[in-house]
């Protein structure tokens, strides 16, 4: 995917990445969620852009020597083409110049595609969280990975 550009979320993306969020997810974030992490003190958002249109977008946290991973998705049409490979690389790119060693994440313990890509891009599953999901209830498995 050599036309694939990654940069910040900016507001004007927001429609297009609720439009992936909604089909991604069965509890999606709201618009409001995405512009509190856009404008989060220690927080990013970047999205993945191909054609001009945008076609994923990860979210993350970090504070010391510590980031998260909240929310990655790419839209269903393009998955499976590297988008977020490279998204996660450009995450840990900047989470790295930020000082971060490594990062945890959560995935619902039923997701084994989203575990597989997790795995291969070095995350391993640390712990589990009890019920930790609703809408279907639950567990969540907590993954750490160095940057
Ligand atoms: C998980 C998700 C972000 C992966 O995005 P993607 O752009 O398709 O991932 P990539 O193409 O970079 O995948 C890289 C590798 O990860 C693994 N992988 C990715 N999706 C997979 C799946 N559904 N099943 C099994 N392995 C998978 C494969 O090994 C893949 O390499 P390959 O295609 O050469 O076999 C995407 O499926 C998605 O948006 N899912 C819905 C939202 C979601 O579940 N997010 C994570 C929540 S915790």
């Amino acid at each position: 995917m050599s036309e694939l550009t990654v940069r910040d979320m900016q507001e004007r993306d927001i429609p297009a990445v609720l439009a992936i969020e909604k089909i991604s997810f069965s509890n999606p974030w709201s618009e409001q969620a995405f512009l509190d992490e856009m404008y989060g003190k220690y927080a990013f958002s970047k999205v993945a852009l191909y054609e001009g249109k945008v076609v994923g977008y990860i979210c993350a946290h970090y504070m010391l020597h510590e980031a998260h991973i909240l929310d990655i998705a790419v839209h269903p049409d393009l998955r499976r083409r590297g988008i977020a490979t490279i998204l996660m690389k450009e995450a840990a790119r900047e989470l790295k110049k930020r000082g971060c060693v490594f990062a945890y994440l959560k995935v619902r313990a039923s997701d084994a595609g989203a575990k597989s890509f997790y795995e291969l891009s070095g995350f391993k599953v640390v712990t589990v969280r009890k019920k930790y999901y609703d809408n279907p209830e639950e567990d969540a498995l907590m993954m750490m990975g160095r940057l």
